[in-house]
């Protein structure tokens, strides 16, 4: 073989290696745990990977946004590659936004498509550091049958659903459910408490922890009368248990059939009404109560992103992955089949969505109403503000302190981390 002959040869054998190359990432994605992310992530990631040629790991977050925080940390702080794409909470842009790449070049302008509030809420310094996936509010489930048997409606005030709630259960354990609690919810000290809580807060007029502004709001006696209400439930109405729930212990109660009424989010219904589900077509889904009949319905804003860490060896593909899992067509499936909100305002008018999850179109309002945590207003503190504010919360619930002193507490605390600025 003449010189030239072989060195024609050697750049096509590295051509070709080059492009095979660049068609065979392995991306591995973190999707999260709880109720059925785990089973989506897996078909939709497998589905990709058919399409492309690449290959995906799943990783397996916990269950606790909090704890799944402190774990991104960790691997930012070490620069590490081992994620190529994250899920991450509608609370953790202003904290992490410097770990994730800026996904316009990739976007082709898609992101028009979704709700605008999310969007910006995922923009950067004009840098698209997410795409949006799934929005999140919480809401009151309840058992309609349960309801209808002993002559009562779905609650509108919170203290309507402490007497409902004490009347079914005080009944249900007389006729032989030694088991059966009136209200189960996520009490447990982490970001899941801190979202309860503002419901109550907001719901009696107490405030959002922080104002839009940055200012310390919550000292407040509506804020206490909101926590001090919700202290009365424990040992009552919900189980002392439930100091110690997070979102699946309380759906895990609800599921079985052992409670009247259950806050939790949307991803709640598909399952409860899911084949093994011993409530499949019982339940009823609402607004969260108002504080008093004075007091508002509010439902605290949640919901989920798709990014690409910094660090990740395949940008590119990372992206790619990212695009497919936020798509229209994507959402419609994990709406239609696992009842997860759609980012993209016109799915709520499809009709094969509403079909399968009503409340979709019923409570559309309290999706597009929900009131964000102070996450804007502290940024890169958010999570220390949060923290604070749910061990103060804890408190109150566990009977170690009665709301008027720890919320004084609480402000000193906020202060502190607060000192001239956010
Ligand atoms: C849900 C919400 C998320 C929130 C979390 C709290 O996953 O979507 O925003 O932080 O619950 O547990």
């Amino acid at each position: 073989m003449s010189n030239s002959f072989k060195q024609i040869a050697a750049g096509i054998a590295l051509a070709f290696g080059s492009v095979a190359g660049a068609h065979a990432a392995t991306i591995t994605i973190s999707c999260g745990s709880v109720g059925q992310d785990f089973e989506f992530c897996k078909k939709t990631t497998e589905d990709w990977a058919k399409k492309t040629g690449n290959t995906v790991k799943l990783f397996t977050p916990p269950q606790s946004t909090t704890d799944i925080l402190a774990l991104f940390r960790q691997m930012f702080a070490a620069k590490s590659s081992d994620l190529d794409v994250i899920n991450v909470d509608v609370v953790w842009p202003g904290m992490i936004k410097d770990h994730l790449l800026d996904l316009k070049p990739y976007s082709k302008g898609v992101e028009k498509e979704h709700f605008p509030s999310i969007v910006a809420n995922n923009t950067a310094d004009g840098r698209l550091i997410a795409m949006p996936w799934f929005t999140d509010a919480g809401l009151l489930y309840y058992r309609k049958d349960l309801l209808e048997k002993h002559g009562e409606k779905a609650p509108t005030t919170w203290e309507e659903l402490a007497a409902t709630a004490k009347k079914i259960q005080d009944a249900e354990r007389k006729a032989g459910n030694a088991d059966m609690q009136g209200f189960v919810f996520q009490a447990k000290a982490y970001e899941g408490l801190t979202c309860g809580a503002v419901e109550w807060l907001w719901s009696y007029g107490g405030g959002n922890i922080v104002d839009d502004k940055g200012n310390i709001t919550v000292n407040n006696p509506k804020a206490a009368k909101a926590l001090n209400t919700a202290a009365s439930w424990i040992g009552t109405i919900a189980p002392t248990g439930v100091l110690n729930y997070g979102e699946e212990d309380a759906r895990g109660v609800f599921q079985s059939g052992n409670a009247v009424f259950m806050r939790n989010w949307p991803y709640a219904w598909s399952l409860g009404n899911g084949k093994d589900s011993k409530i499949a077509g019982k339940i009823g889904v609402s607004a969260l109560p108002k504080g008093g009949a004075d007091g508002k319905n509010a439902a605290t804003l949640g919901g989920w992103q798709l990014a690409v860490s910094k660090y990740s060896k395949h940008p590119k593909e990372a992206a790619d992955l990212v695009m497919y899992m936020t798509s229209k067509e994507i959402q419609k499936e994990r709406a239609i089949k696992g009842s997860y909100n759609p980012t993209i305002p016109s799915l709520y008018q499809d009709k094969d969505v509403l079909a399968a999850a009503p409340f979709f179109g019923d409570l559309y309002n309290v999706f597009t109403s929900a009131v964000p945590r102070p996450a804007t207003a502290t940024g890169l503190k958010y999570n220390e503000v949060s923290a604070a504010f749910w061990n103060a919360t804890h408190d109150v619930l566990s009977g170690k302190e009665k709301a008027e002193t720890s919320l004084g507490k609480l402000e000193g605390k906020l202060k502190q981390i607060k000192r001239r600025e956010w």
